[in-house]
């Protein structure tokens, strides 16, 4: 299968997208993330897959904690601060409504649909992201919802490439 067939048939399955939000101590993180799925029923488990150049990544190797923010067709101007400005020089939740939960995390009050997790383990295969895995903690919804997807993302360039490498501390 050639790239351009792996391109086509990813923009095909349009994912939808996610904030994932993190903490350690009072440093807060968080990105834009189109790679993340449920991956298993019982026990409910999730995995979502950060780039190593993100700031959102190095915080979140020492973090414990995560809140999954799925995003709606409306919320588009929270996919742009999340998905083009990095933690390393930016507060992108500086003037947002932001709740920490009992571990610290900041979830966006914003985002109605919300999953709770907690790290099990993180797989490194040698690529430009990282798998976290992690058990499901609690969850909050309400009605179904339109999700934004990365078709409705095109135009946003992103923080950082994933062709940058992490940058040590
Ligand atoms: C449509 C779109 C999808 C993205 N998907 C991911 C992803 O799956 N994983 C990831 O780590 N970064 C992803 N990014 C990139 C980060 O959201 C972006 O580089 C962000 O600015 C990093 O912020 P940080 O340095 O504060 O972590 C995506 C960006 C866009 C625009």
């Amino acid at each position: 299968m050639s790239d351009d067939a792996f391109g086509r048939l990813m923009a095909s399955a349009d994912p939808p997208l996610i904030v994932l939000t993190t903490a350690v101590g009072d440093e807060r993180a968080g990105c834009l993330v189109g790679f993340h799925a449920q991956s298993s029923i019982t026990p409910q488990r999730y995995c979502v897959w950060l780039s190593k150049a993100n700031h959102t990544y190095r915080v979140g190797l020492r973090a414990a904690r995560f809140s999954v923010h799925f995003l709606t067709v409306d919320d588009l101007t929270i996919a742009e601060r999340f998905g083009t400005l990095s933690g390393e020089d930016t507060d992108k939740f500086a003037g947002m409504d932001v709740d920490l939960d009992p571990h610290g995390v900041p979830v966006l009050t914003a985002c109605a649909h919300q999953v709770s997790l907690e790290r099990i383990a993180v797989l490194d295969d040698g690529s430009d992201h990282v798998c976290l895995t992690a058990r499901v903690t609690s969850a909050r919804s309400g009605r179904s919802f339109l999700p934004l997807r990365v078709s409705n993302a095109t135009h946003l360039v992103p923080g950082h490439s994933s062709d940058e490498r992490a940058i040590q501390p």
